[in-house]
């Protein structure tokens, strides 16, 4: 089993770019099932969630072809409306699929998705939402078949909480349904945006994405289209926590910081030196972060949840108190039992954790049991005296391209054994 080697206390300095975005990418790839000439999507980040989504393009008689980060993909003939459970399995946003499947064949079927286990993680609100846009859906024992005997229709659609993943299938199942659709509490997040932004260059009618209400017009067909993907945000967050975790000066380049707001306030209320030029942020850490007052997850514009996790590694050595509430995920502190390996204060009540600043972390063996926890754990062990081992890089390796050789670039002693 493959695990990270990191040398800890080494001052982050230097430049880098930021990869595309993983959840960007995902929704796009699954949307390309609708498209009926070529796509080329740049910026396509290399990892195991997209070769994931490959894995279930090509299974569904797509021809993909992937370098470089570079994706071309002809979904001519579709001949399967069935995913297999092993495809299912591999991650979370497999369900993105069941609308695209659902609008390009009539019908389509598959289990519950897998994903990073950080509690209970429904798809009612998917399965509502597509029963309102005219699809039949049942469930045989944990199989979910779902066809469309009248054709899919707009709808308007109502959102008891603005789920990025449902606010996504939506999208593009009614890109192609008849009529209007309006979705109301939609989630706002920029991966909203920049699906719009896709399906609109293949020919679909979105308007509002990125505000509270979308609406949806119906076209007949989607064509091919040449996109490029938005820069990881939380992959962004990442690196400047890791810099922020040795006290080190960083340059960020291709990134939207406008994307990065209430990160970048965090990073600000610890004492960072945050300046924004153009598409870059340029970061210099104090010697010690002064503790951030409260993190509150939320939904966009609000804290990310997927940053909650490595800003609470930087922060594990601050001067001072910090409150953590997580709002978004019932489970999202499986880190914290690795940061207290490594000397964290930390305490965890339900959704609060309540971390009190230590004056130094030291290296241990870890393990992570989630994508954003294992970049959390870099980012303590980089500024841990001594040497941290960091196993579990399966959930790693979802989310984070060559991170490794993106900290070395950096100035980190971080090797993959
Ligand atoms: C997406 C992101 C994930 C991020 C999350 C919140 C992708 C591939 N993943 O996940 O990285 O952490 O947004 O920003 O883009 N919920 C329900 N019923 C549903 C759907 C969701 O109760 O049918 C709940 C979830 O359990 C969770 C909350 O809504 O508590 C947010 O989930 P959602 O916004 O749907 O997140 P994902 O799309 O799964």
């Amino acid at each position: 089993m493959s695990c990270l080697v990191i040398e800890g206390q080494k001052r982050l300095h230097g430049e880098t770019g930021v990869q595309g975005s993983k959840n960007s990418t995902l929704p796009i790839l699954a949307a390309l099932l609708l498209c009926e000439g070529e796509s080329l999507i740049h910026n396509c980040p290399d990892l195991s969630d997209v070769a994931g989504s490959i894995n279930i393009l090509r299974y569904l008689g797509c021809e993909v072809e992937y370098g470089s980060n570079t994706l071309v993909c002809r979904a001519k003939d579709l001949d399967k409306n069935h995913i297999p459970d092993s495809l299912m399995r591999e991650m979370r946003s497999s369900i993105i699929f069941l609308g695209a499947l659902l609008a390009r064949t009539g019908s389509a079927s598959m289990c519950f998705p897998g994903g990073c286990d950080i509690g209970l993680r429904p798809i009612d609100l998917h399965l509502k939402a597509l029963s309102e846009l005219g699809a039949e859906i049942s469930d045989d024992h944990g199989v979910f078949r779902c066809t469309v005997p009248n054709g899919l229709h707009g709808a308007n659609i109502s959102l008891s909480f603005p789920s990025v993943g449902a606010t996504e299938n939506i999208m593009i199942c009614a890109s192609v349904a008849e009529g209007t659709t309006v979705i109301t509490n939609a989630a706002r997040e920029p991966e909203i945006c920049d699906l719009a932004d896709f399906l609109n260059g293949c020919g679909a009618n979105i308007s509002g994405a990125g505000e509270g209400t979308i609406i949806i017009e119906g076209v007949n067909r989607l064509s091919g289209t040449r996109h490029s993907v938005i820069p990881d945000r939380i992959v962004a967050s990442t690196l400047l926590a890791c810099c922020a975790s040795t006290s080190g000066k960083i340059k960020l380049n291709h990134v939207i910081p406008s994307h990065l707001g209430a990160v970048l306030s965090i990073f600000r209320e610890c004492g960072c030196d945050v300046d924004i030029r153009g598409s870059s942020i340029i970061m210099d850490a104090p010697v010690r972060l002064t503790a951030p007052k409260i993190v509150r997850t939320m939904p966009y514009p609000g804290f990310p949840t997927d940053a909650q996790a490595p800003i609470m590694a930087m922060t594990a050595k601050s001067k001072g108190t910090t409150l953590f509430v997580e709002n978004i995920f019932e489970n999202r502190y499986l880190h914290v039992n690795s940061l207290l390996r490594m000397g964290a204060n930390i305490k965890v009540e339900g959704k609060v954790a309540v971390l009190q600043g230590v004056e130094c972390l030291h290296g241990a063996q870890v393990e992570a049991k989630d994508l954003r926890g294992a970049a959390a754990l870099i980012a303590a062990a980089l500024g841990a005296e001594g040497r941290t081992t960091l196993s579990g890089l399966k959930y790693l390796d979802r989310g984070y391209e060559d991170v490794e050789k993106t900290l070395r670039a950096l100035g980190a002693d971080v090797r993959r054994s």
